[in-house]
């Protein structure tokens, strides 16, 4: 394979497996047809593909039952149907310290309409939950937790478990939703294991599916409404959309496309070329680097493939760093914010922000070696 130089995996992956690609065009200039709404064997086979790749997602996030997994369009999508869905009427929500926009834009957008109150749950530094303060805050008003389940800038694994554990502790019924949109496809998602009231994910990110699919696992569908309301192909003599799942959720006509797509990703999931000590081999030699501060976990054991650097002269930016490694070595990084101006505000990068290094499980030892030949390189310009 050719040397791999895009590491800007957590905005969206490549490459995917072949067969992502392969069953996206086998759908659309083949197969065709519609998702439950006929009965003829092309529409029947739409359905199957559609159904066989809800049941692929939902193993992959650790929940049994595939029909509380609903489609969406991507985790943003997803989270906002949680976020608007639920009756939060008068009620804190509680959100970790590494939220991206995608939660905390739309709680804003309720706040301001006098809804509901935005609360930033007790965090260590860089922005791990503090579980044990968890246990101890009061959550009384609260209606919902939200946590990013891995942090989109630093690669911080949140112990989700605890965080559920530390919520019961409080003594407060209080729902929990991860925002799994770094973590599904990277990490093991224990959805019912962990009691995980809603999941929210993407598909073009570590499942290596297409853009466009994502979806919402809900644990107790009766106290959400849907965000849209619509066709779905059943109980069509009514004006109201049906109560069950999936349709409740899924009005209009899917990304059959995107689905198809997914669903030929995760059966074709690529042997990853790079170890966890590979991996871990890398970030150690960049925080070792001279001129280069990285923004990372606490301990290798809350570490994703996921962190971010800066230049230690305040007088270089992440713009200047990041277009260096383009332009000299071919690097493809994300520089900025990335949606998250909390999480950077929390971790001390506002607003500036950071480059930020996104792995896949096709870069191979090689192109780790190239990168931090590259960081090395552009980290002694930067001190000259
Ligand atoms: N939220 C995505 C990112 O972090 C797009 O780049």
């Amino acid at each position: 394979m050719e040397p791999l130089n895009y590491f800007d995996n957590a905005a969206t992956s490549f490459p995917k497996p072949k067969e992502c690609g392969d069953e996206v065009l086998r759908y659309l200039n083949t197969v065709g047809g519609p998702y439950g709404r006929s009965f003829y064997d092309r529409a029947l086979e739409v359905s199957r593909t559609v159904e066989d790749c809800r049941e692929l997602t939902a193993a992959e996030i650790g929940a049994a039952d595939a029909d509380r997994l609903i489609f969406t369009s991507n985790a943003t999508h997803a989270i906002n149907i949680v976020l608007k869905g639920l009756n939060l009427e008068g009620r804190e929500v509680w959100i970790s310290a590494l939220e991206h926009n995608a939660v905390t834009r739309p709680l804003k957008f309720l706040e301001d309409k006098g809804l509901l109150r935005i609360k930033i749950l007790p965090s260590k530094a860089g922005g791990l939950v503090d579980t044990e303060a968890l246990s101890k805050t009061d959550l009384s008003g609260a209606g919902l937790v939200v946590v990013c389940h891995v942090s989109n800038v630093t690669g911080l694994i949140q112990p989700v478990a605890d965080i559920k554990r530390a919520i019961y502790n409080t003594g407060a019924a209080v729902p929990l939703m991860i925002d799994a949109a770094q973590s599904a496809g990277h990490l093991e998602i224990r959805t019912d294991q962990w009691d995980i009231d809603y999941a929210a994910f993407t598909g073009h990110k570590g499942l290596l599916g297409p853009t466009g699919t994502g979806g919402l696992y809900i644990k107790d569908p009766s106290v959400l409404e849907p965000l849209i309301n619509g066709g779905t192909g059943s109980r069509s003599d009514s004006w109201e959309t049906p109560g069950f799942l999936p349709d409740r959720f899924e009005a209009g006509t899917p990304n059959i496309a995107g689905l198809f797509g997914l669903a030929g990703a995760l059966k074709n999931k690529p042997v990853p070329r790079h170890s966890r000590e590979d991996f871990l081999s890398l970030l150690d030699a960049v925080k070792a680097l001279c001129g280069i501060s990285v923004y990372a976990a606490p301990d290798a054991g809350l570490q994703s493939e996921v962190f971010s650097i800066t230049a230690e002269s305040a007088q270089v930016s992440p713009s200047d760093v990041g277009m260096k490694l383009y332009r000299d070595y071919g690097i493809e990084t994300r520089l900025g914010l990335h949606c998250a101006p909390l999480a950077h505000r929390t971790i001390g990068t506002f607003p500036e922000g950071t480059v930020r290094i996104s792995v896949s499980p096709y870069h191979s030892p090689g192109d780790f070696e190239r990168l931090l030949n590259a960081l090395e390189n552009t980290a002694s310009t930067i001190r000259a």
